[in-house]
């Protein structure tokens, strides 16, 4: 019999992609470029389902039952376009190509006109979860026409994520919808990490916490509001032991973060968008600046810090006020992920569920957290809420936090330990509540030296001064 879906390229999510269909049930057509992958899976996991192997390209396509529906699970970018052209002309009209990868959304809008313009529909589906969420339930952000969301839906809400329930796995938009959100994901994951990391880096250099002990702070805040897979994680990877040196495993590793793109590509689309979203961009840039040897060699020992690196803290409550800080800046962090895929939303007319996307990320992916259903019931009672952080809950969660928060940030500059996260999200807070900001400045240096014009607080219209002149006022 012929397959029902089938998988291209079975590195290890498109190989654990393909088990967790099969063990659900679905016959899955299997190929990858080099044999030696298809052979090793269906070798050492074909007990677990049914599988229909091919050595080609022509061979798998043959292999499969109309309208075909076909994942793509390759390297975003050229070779995600080499594997689309090699498979459109073997398609038949109404076939349905799913991109699984990390694809950036403006890709996905331009393979998806291209691919409609021939008759098949092309699905941008965000996969969150890594190795393990392929395998076992992954998040799933699929994009696309409604009419292959209907023939995928049945598979895609199986092999997901189930949370009280419901399937992690929604449609999310036409065209590159899915991508964008898989996207904002991955930017939120990058915000979540870093604040995690300053948290980490506070308690250890202010309080001198081993990580051992931090470990236990982490899996002490993984009980109450901060309760999520990170959260869970940081504690677990803090507790490590190195097996060389049997010293805490966090000091051996080198203190250079890496970064694939997703958490760039979130923050130039947000800039292209014109959204604030600095918890993201710190995190980036953060991740930037660690990898910047040259710099950091030239400066390390060399830039003075702070005459006395030393707070007076005391060691319960800074603990507890840097969980402030973290959940707080946390809330910011989302609520500018939100507002960066409602902007994208409205720019690109997907329509997109802001509430539903709080969904389908409480389970199978990396940022899967308590809270997340928080912002469901925020935007249940509110569709068209301004900011996550106007809403009665969040406003209050930040108004308890912001004390703790503001001394964290104020402790971190004293001390001299870096905390981009925390401050840029405090900052955005400040910023959003002022009702007056130093914009107006702005403005008025703009016009002098641009007479770039300016709007009045009193009046209609848009006007200028006229400065190197009497200074009068005209309207334009
Ligand atoms: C996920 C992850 C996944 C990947 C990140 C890592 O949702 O499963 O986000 O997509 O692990 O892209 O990104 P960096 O290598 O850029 O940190």
């Amino acid at each position: 019999a012929k397959a029902q879906i089938g998988v291209t390229g079975l590195a290890v999510m498109g190989r654990n992609l393909a088990r967790n269909l099969a063990r659900n049930g679905f016959r899955v057509a299997l190929h990858n470029r080099s044999q030696a992958r298809t052979d090793s899976l269906v070798e050492e996991f074909g007990s677990e389902g049914d599988f229909v192997p091919s050595t080609d390209l022509p061979g798998f396509v043959e292999s499969l039952e109309q309208p075909r529906k076909i994942i793509v699970m390759v390297k975003a970018g050229e070779p995600t376009d080499a594997v689309i052209d090699e498979l459109v002309p073997l398609l038949d009209e109404g076939d349905i190509v799913v991109d699984a990868g990390n694809a950036h959304f403006a890709d996905t809008r331009r393979r998806e006109t291209a691919l409609r313009e021939k008759g098949l529909h092309f699905v941008g589906s965000g996969v969150s979860g890594g190795e393990e969420g392929a395998l076992n339930g992954p998040s799933i952000m699929p994009g696309g026409s409604p009419e292959s969301y209907a023939a995928l839906e049945p598979m895609l809400t199986k092999i997901s994520a189930h949370v009280n329930g419901e399937p992690c796995c929604v449609h999310v938009g036409p065209d590159g919808a899915g991508h964008f959100v898989k996207m904002l994901h991955n930017g939120i994951e990058y915000a979540d990490m870093q604040l995690i990391a300053e948290a980490y880096d506070l308690l250890r250099h202010v309080l001198g916490l081993s990580p051992a002990e931090l470990a236990d702070v982490f899996r002490d805040w993984n009980t109450g509001d901060l309760e999520s897979f990170l959260i869970e994680i940081t504690a677990e990877v803090l507790s490590q032991t190195d097996p060389t040196t049997g010293g805490a495993f966090v000091d051996v590793v080198l203190d250079q973060a890496e970064q694939k793109g997703t958490g760039r590509w979130t923050v130039q689309s947000a800039l292209d968008l014109g959204i604030p979203v600095s918890g993201m961009a710190e995190a980036v840039f953060a991740r930037s600046l660690s990898g910047d040897v040259v710099r950091r060699t030239a400066a390390a020992g060399v830039l003075p810090g702070p005459a006395e690196a030393k707070a007076d803290v005391d060691r319960e409550t800074f603990i507890e006020d840097v969980r402030h800080a973290l959940y707080a800046s946390k809330l910011v962090a989302y609520a500018q992920g939100f507002d960066a895929i409602r902007a994208a939303s409205d720019e690109y007319d997907w329509d997109i569920d802001l509430g539903a996307m709080a969904t389908i990320w409480r389970g199978g992916c990396i940022i899967r957290a308590r809270f997340l259903d928080r912002i469901k019931e925020a935007y249940d009672r509110n569709a068209d809420l301004p900011s996550l952080l106007v809403d009665d809950y969040f406003k209050e969660a930040v108004s308890n936090a912001q004390d703790s928060w503001r001394r964290v940030v104020a402790t971190a500059a004293t001390v001299g330990v870096p905390a981009p996260g925390f401050s840029a999200a405090l900052s955005y807070y400040d910023g959003l509540r002022a009702e007056r900001l130093p914009a107006a400045l702005i403005q008025g240096l703009r016009d002098l030296f641009g007479a770039h014009t300016y709007k009045r607080v009193d009046r209609e219209g848009t006007f200028h001064l006229e400065w190197s002149g009497d200074r009068s006022e005209t309207q334009s």
